[in-house]
């Protein structure tokens, strides 16, 4: 089986799959361009544009991406677009916890048909597919390794339209783009992210009490 049939045998998968969460509600949104891409570019979840199109970022925050990718010298064509979730959330809420781990499995799939050299995450919710532990204002624009997968993470482009500062910062990650995929810039084994000590409120009362306020100091 080639890579096209095998995507297309993957959409009637998921066509049929009546346990998919927002089924009832939203067309499935599978994804298009090349399947011999470079670069993979993966977002969200579609919105009301995508959802009447059946086709990835076709509304402003496509525009954008498809904008940042002609800076690249690149045609929207030349790369494959998806997204985690398939289906449109209602009033584009973000996705919840459970249809992210039931549109999963098939985003695994995909990239295992397509095998892309580079992986784009666009916004918090693709990035934390590949990293967990990653956080988007520190880990934005850094090419990391995710088992033998080179990933970048990036803003979501809806983010960049509603700031200029975003903006700037999303053509900079942009731009180091193809020097990830030449290997100028060499993807990094993600350190193992020491997670941020939150402090325990009902401990810091009982500090406070005992302590006269003294600030804890932090344990990492
Ligand atoms: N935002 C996304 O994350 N995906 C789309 O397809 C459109 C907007």
């Amino acid at each position: 089986m080639d890579k096209a049939e095998a995507l297309k045998e993957l959409e009637d998968e998921m066509e049929d799959d009546a346990t998919l969460p927002l089924r009832s509600e939203a067309n499935l949104v599978f994804g298009e361009g090349n399947i011999d891409c470079d670069v993979m570019f993966i977002g969200e979840a579609p919105g009301m544009n995508e959802d009447r199109l059946k086709r990835p970022f076709v509304g402003r925050a496509g525009q954008l991406l498809d904008d940042m990718i002609r800076g690249l010298g690149w045609k929207r064509a030349d790369v494959y677009i998806t997204n985690i979730v398939k289906r449109r959330p209602p009033d584009n809420r973000d996705p919840l916890p459970g249809e992210l781990s039931a549109y999963e499995p098939y985003l695994t799939k995909q990239i295992g048909i397509i095998k892309p050299k580079l992986i784009v995450t666009l916004g918090r919710f693709s990035m934390n597919y590949f990293i967990p532990e990653a956080k988007m204002t520190r880990d934005h624009g850094r090419a990391l390794l995710v088992g033998a997968q080179a990933v970048f993470p990036v803003y979501h482009p809806a983010a960049a339209l509603r700031s200029t500062q975003m903006m700037e910062v999303l053509r900079g990650d942009f731009k180091k783009i193809p020097d990830v995929l030449a290997g100028t810039i060499v993807p990094e084994v993600p350190p193992a992210f020491v997670p941020t000590v939150t402090a325990d409120p009902y401990k810091k009362k009982e500090e406070k009490k005992g302590e006269g306020g003294a600030r804890q100091p932090g344990l990492f």
